[in-house]
């Protein structure tokens, strides 16, 4: 995990990054009142259908599946109250049934928007059915929330672009050792209750299917399919024991394992754990998050690549969308097509995520005050 010197340097940073971000609501009164607008104040629940601007805003995280997880609790705490809300953030680490009653608790609670990082996002459509209900805006957050006409809008970093950035970096990696193929590879992808890992997959295999097609790439165990190749509650021990297994079965007698498409951080090292253990060379393994110990692996030269999804520019974006909403305005949005939740399109605000090798790291992470060390 990443320390908690950084989770207070960060949410320093994000502090200070949101003070000034257009407060313009400083030392008005917090009661509601449904008439007041028009007169330059964006205090309480203005005629645009904002609400009082020192109101409850709940967060629900998951499990703390990843370092970003336990990032964002700190700095939704800090960038929330320093924004002038008052703020409910939960982890539900006894999984779904505590998240639905997490979300069911806030809306009780009076809360006037409700951010969701859903476990798993096809389970809380009575939860936020209940917000929709009491007038709470939903924001899913990172992972879309399914199958409910009840999410108004979703901030994520664009899931399918971080695919395609990991098919490339496989590719690119494999051709740095040896420049012509066939490469043996496998295939790992997300927890199939998280909406994100089939997107994740699917951008890897726009990349991989066509050479996987044209003989460059050759998928050993024939694992191809993303139900084959998840990783039930991204947990490590789940891919380690899949990777064990497909090690025995097709790479112990000589054939040689030369990449590893894996969605995050914490299963590229539970691979590489698994393939040294056998006594393998390291193959070219992909990640994402930017946690530490994979930030330490990619520059001692074992993981290949991880991506760069700074969690305070995701936080910040999300605040800023509540914000947005407190004064009755509409919030950015930049996506209105792609995530389509089986009930509605969602409007989406979609950052951009960033590749990072041992090669471009330290500008990668030149403004992060953990990880921009470990470059050196
Ligand atoms: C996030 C990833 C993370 C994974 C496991 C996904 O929904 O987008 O960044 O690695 O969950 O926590």
């Amino acid at each position: 995990m990443r320390s908690f010197a950084k989770v207070l340097a960060l949410s320093s940073v994000a502090a200070l990054a949101l003070t000034g971000c257009g407060r313009s609501d400083s030392g008005t009164s917090s009661t509601s009142s449904a008439s007041g607008s028009g007169t330059g104040s964006a205090s309480s629940g203005a005629a645009g259908g904002g609400f009082a601007a020192d109101s409850l805003i709940g967060v629900a995280l998951p499990q703390k599946t990843s370092e970003n997880w336990v990032l964002a609790e700190q700095l939704f705490k800090d960038g929330l109250a320093s924004a002038g809300f008052k703020a409910d953030v939960q982890f539900a680490n006894g999984g779904v049934g505590e998240q639905q009653n997490q979300i069911q608790s806030m809306v009780t609670k009076g809360a006037k928007v409700i951010v969701v990082g859903a476990i798993d996002g096809s389970q809380l459509g009575t939860q936020l059915k209940a917000a929709a209900d009491s007038g709470a805006k939903v924001i899913a957050y990172d992972r879309l929330v399914k199958n409910t006409p009840a999410v108004d809008y979703y901030v994520a970093y664009d899931n399918f672009k971080v695919g395609v950035l990991q098919g490339n970096a496989l590719l690119e990696g494999m051709a740095k050792k040896k420049a012509n193929g066939p490469y043996n590879i496998e295939l790992f992808a997300g927890s199939p209750d998280d909406a994100n890992a089939k997107v994740f997959f699917d951008g890897a295999m726009s990349v991989l299917q066509p050479k996987i097609d044209d003989g460059t790439l050759k998928v050993t165990s024939g694992q191809v399919k993303f139900e084959q190749a998840v990783t039930q509650g991204w947990k490590a021990e789940n891919a380690q024991k899949r990777m064990d297994t497909l090690v025995s079965a097709n790479y112990s007698s000589g054939t040689a394992l030369d990449g590893v498409l894996s969605p995050n951080d914490t299963l590229a090292r539970a691979v590489i754990t698994s393939v040294k253990a056998a006594g393998l060379p390291v193959p070219v393994v992909t990640g994402q998050d930017s946690e530490v110990e994979s930030v330490k692996s990619i520059m001692a030269g074992e993981q290949y690549s991880t991506i760069n999804k700074d969690t305070r520019n995701l936080v910040k974006a999300t605040i800023e969308m509540v914000q947005a909403l407190q004064k009755g305005t509409e919030p950015t949005v930049n996506d209105t097509k792609s995530y389509d939740n089986g009930v509605k399109v969602v409007p989406a605000n979609l950052l951009e995520p960033v590749i990072v090798t041992k090669e471009n790291a330290a500008e990668a992470y030149a403004n992060d005050p953990t990880l921009e060390p470990l470059t050196k």
